[in-house]
């Protein structure tokens, strides 16, 4: 296997949700993503999931206090960066998409000038130049008609569409790291399979690395090789898709496998 792109070193912290009190959150959190890997976080909701992502990006929520370890980007502590250097690292070499795609789009502003802006800023091109990468972006990402829909504002778009939109978003940038946070949750079963496949796709163009949340271990076998398993804030398993789905050791997973199995059989 190839370096780690990211290195998450017993990361621990919880919510100060009272002055001086911290409710602890993550617990030791140490996990890889191998660049080139399709690496996936699986766990129950509240297992720590999206705030161990939004950690990566610095995007914890204000009251999230870090009590120890580290997050290394290509050799680079992330914890240790000022606000401005993250900024320079968001974006340009790691991207997100978040689950609920039109609330993170602005709905004053149409997509496919919100597409360019980041473009713009990200890549440092024309506004005319940014106009027409939106347009090549919208059509990899499969938007229908993207000349039209690029003017459309995004309560114009299906939810499915809309996260297409939010996925290339995060692509324009160029990003090395796509982190998806359950990124078809809440989308029609028929739409996340054409969701899934197109991230598969892009990955195998782009040979980005991905780092895909999920509860759903259904999804984890079609689209990733690497699975960390989380529960309670804590890391339960590590391995291979095959051994995690064929083999999982940890009692946890073993449960997770046999739940998404009946899900299957049903
Ligand atoms: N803003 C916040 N303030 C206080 N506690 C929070 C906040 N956000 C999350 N938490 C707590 O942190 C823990 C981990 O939450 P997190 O959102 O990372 O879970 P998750 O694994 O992403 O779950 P889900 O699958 O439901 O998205 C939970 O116990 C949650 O209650
Ligand atoms: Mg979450």
């Amino acid at each position: 296997m190839s370096a780690a792109l990211l290195e998450v070193d017993g990361f621990t912290g919880g919510f100060e949700n009272q002055p001086g009190r911290i409710d602890p959150v993550l617990h030791g959190v140490s996990f890889s993503v191998p660049a080139g890997s399709s690496t996936a976080i699986v766990g129950e909701s509240g297992s720590g999931k999206s705030i161990t992502a939004l950690s990566i990006m610095g995007l914890a929520p204000g009251r999230f206090r870090r009590t120890a370890g580290s997050i290394r980007y290509a050799g680079q502590d992330l914890t240790a960066m000022t606000e401005p250097e993250l900024r320079s690292i968001r974006g340009r070499e790691i991207s997100i998409v978040f689950q609920d795609a039109r609330s993170s789009l602005n709905p004053v502003f149409t997509v496919g000038t919100q597409i360019a802006d980041v473009c713009r800023t990200n890549r440092g091109v024309t506004r005319r130049e940014a106009r027409k990468l939106t347009l090549e972006m919208l059509d990899l990402v499969r938007v229908p008609e993207s000349r039209r829909r690029m003017d459309q504002y995004p309560h114009e778009f299906s939810g499915g569409m809309a996260q297409r939109a939010m996925l290339a978003m995060a692509l324009i940038s160029q990003p090395k790291l796509l982190i998806l946070d359950e990124p078809t949750t809440g989308l029609d079963v028929t739409i996340q399979a054409d969701v899934l496949d197109l991230i598969v796709d892009i990955k195998a163009e782009t040979g980005m690395t991905t780092c895909l949340i999920t509860h759903d271990l259904g999804v984890v076998a079609e689209t990733c090789d690497r699975v960390v398993v989380m529960r309670g804030g804590e890391v339960k398993e590590i391995g291979s898709c095959e051994q995690i789905i064929n083999a999982p050791t940890d009692p946890y997973t073993q449960q997770l496998v046999a739940d998404s199995r009946m899900v299957e059989n049903r």
